[in-house]
């Protein structure tokens, strides 16, 4: 059997399509973590900003090394940015053998003969169809205690500074009963978390005859396999976080007390620009609301700073949410113009470089403390914990994360990965739970 490396890049839907790529090409290829014992080296790519396809084609000017010793290694680009830069891409990088958007992963066997044969060819036909809901991912590079689950694909929302909907298309969600089966599946083998994935993960639809099912009715099904299968999801559009969701979490305590929910921008200025669809009053009543129902519950974020024309008024304002809203974590960003876009097309990329650092760092600044003021509240609580390994920085102790999402580290004694521990925290850091 030939051998297959795979390195992923971007967000937690291309970790979960790595692993429909590794169980589609598995008649012929199995897994390697080393790059020189592999044949054939698939990139899975990330268009999100500029700096992760920058750090690609450095990845790329590496990897022509590796050729030039084995004539026979295979190199090929999956994902985001073999979407966005299509052939263009086969055009500028000497290295790639063949390309494949993130709908086109069934044609991979195919463009791997191709290319082993020295044509260079490329699939990036988007689908309003494809979910793959049939195929069974190889779960490689995993702990074998949580594991994701892609439900639906693709956005419809076209935020304007957004390249997703472009290099993934139109959405459109899995049938049920796959989804359902590939979780009882997971339990069976010994998994104890599942998280449904989808880039509006909450706007998942099926249409049956007579009935809609909707995200709610989906993770009531999900929490229903059993009570010691944990059930995450990611990521929520704040237009779809319905109090029908919550409750179901309410009732279900293995449904995690966590929800990602982008805000993007705290003034109705710039969510207005971004397309975000709902004002800072409409997001506020939601968190409102997610605290009513689960007064326990974790928030989490993302933020760019420094959009297009954004006044310091408006960044006082992304504080000011920020600090209303005690987010638990945030992932932080500086606006990065993507070609194609709403915003490239129709506003300018006017605030400097130096001032987009500044802003983020003040965004970050604020998280920090924000998270580490969250974890000090809970010195003293005791708290469930799945074991997901051993400690990175002691192998006297384990780490897990408990319902909230937050990573708690405690003595080893003796548990081991998988099982469910009660802890009681007693220090933290701005990152960390100890107990
Ligand atoms: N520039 C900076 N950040 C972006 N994101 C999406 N597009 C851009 C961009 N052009 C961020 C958003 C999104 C996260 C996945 O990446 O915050 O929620
Ligand atoms: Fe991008 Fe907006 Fe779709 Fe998220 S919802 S993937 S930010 S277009």
């Amino acid at each position: 059997m030939k051998k297959l490396h795979i390195e992923t890049y971007g967000c937690q839907m291309n970790v979960a399509d790595s692993e429909v790529v590794a169980s589609i090409l598995s008649p012929h290829y199995s897994i390697t973590d080393s790059l020189h014992e592999a044949d054939l080296i698939l990139l899975n790519t990330c268009s999100v900003r500029d700096n992760a396809e920058q750090r690609i084609r450095k990845r790329l000017r590496e990897l022509a090394a590796l050729k030039k010793k084995n004539k026979h290694l295979l190199v090929g680009l999956l994902g985001c940015m073999a979407e966005r830069i299509k052939e263009q891409l086969l055009e500028e990088e000497k290295t790639l053998d063949f390309i494949a958007g993130p709908d086109a992963y069934r044609s991979l066997p195919e463009l791997i003969d191709k290319a082993s044969v020295g044509t260079v060819s490329f699939n990036v036909h988007l689908s309003e169809e494809e979910t793959y809901d049939d195929i069974d991912p190889v779960r490689y590079d995993s702990n074998g205690v949580s594991a994701f689950i892609s439900i639906m694909r693709g956005c419809n929302n076209f935020c304007s500074y957004c390249v997703v909907p472009y290099t993934r298309g139109r959405e459109r969600s899995r049938e049920p009963n796959t989804i359902i089966a590939e979780a009882q599946n997971l339990f069976k083998k010994g998994f104890k978390e599942v998280t449904l994935l989808g880039q509006n993960v909450n706007s998942y639809c099926w249409k049956e005859a007579e009935k809609n099912i909707d995200f709610a009715d989906l993770t009531e099904q999900i929490a229903r396999i059993s009570p010691l299968l944990r059930v995450r999801y990611a990521t929520s559009h704040p237009k779809d976080i319905s109090d029908k969701l919550l409750f179901v979490m309410a009732k279900y305590p293995n449904v995690c007390h966590y929800i990602h929910l982008p805000v993007q921008a705290g003034s109705n200025e710039m969510l207005k620009k971004m397309n975000r669809i709902y004002t800072r009053e409409y997001y506020l009543e939601r968190i409102k609301r997610i605290k009513e129902i689960l007064p326990d519950c974790a928030i989490s974020t993302d933020i760019i700073a420094g959009f297009c024309g954004e006044t310091e008024q408006n960044h006082q304002d992304t504080l000011s949410l920020m600090k209303k809203v005690g987010y638990e974590y945030a992932f932080m960003f500086k606006y990065s113009v993507r070609e194609g876009t709403k915003a490239a097309e129709k506003f300018e990329d006017d605030i400097s470089e130096e001032l987009k650092i500044k802003r983020l760092e003040e965004i970050i600044a604020l998280q920090q403390q924000l998270s580490l003021e969250s974890n000090k509240r809970d010195i003293g609580k005791t708290v469930t914990v799945l074991v997901e390994g051993v400690s990175k920085r002691s192998d006297q102790h384990l780490f897990g994360r408990n319902s909230q999402n937050k990573v708690c580290v405690f003595p080893r004694q003796h548990y081991k990965v998988g099982d469910y521990v009660e802890v009681k925290i007693s220090r933290c850091t701005a990152g960390t739970l100890m107990a």
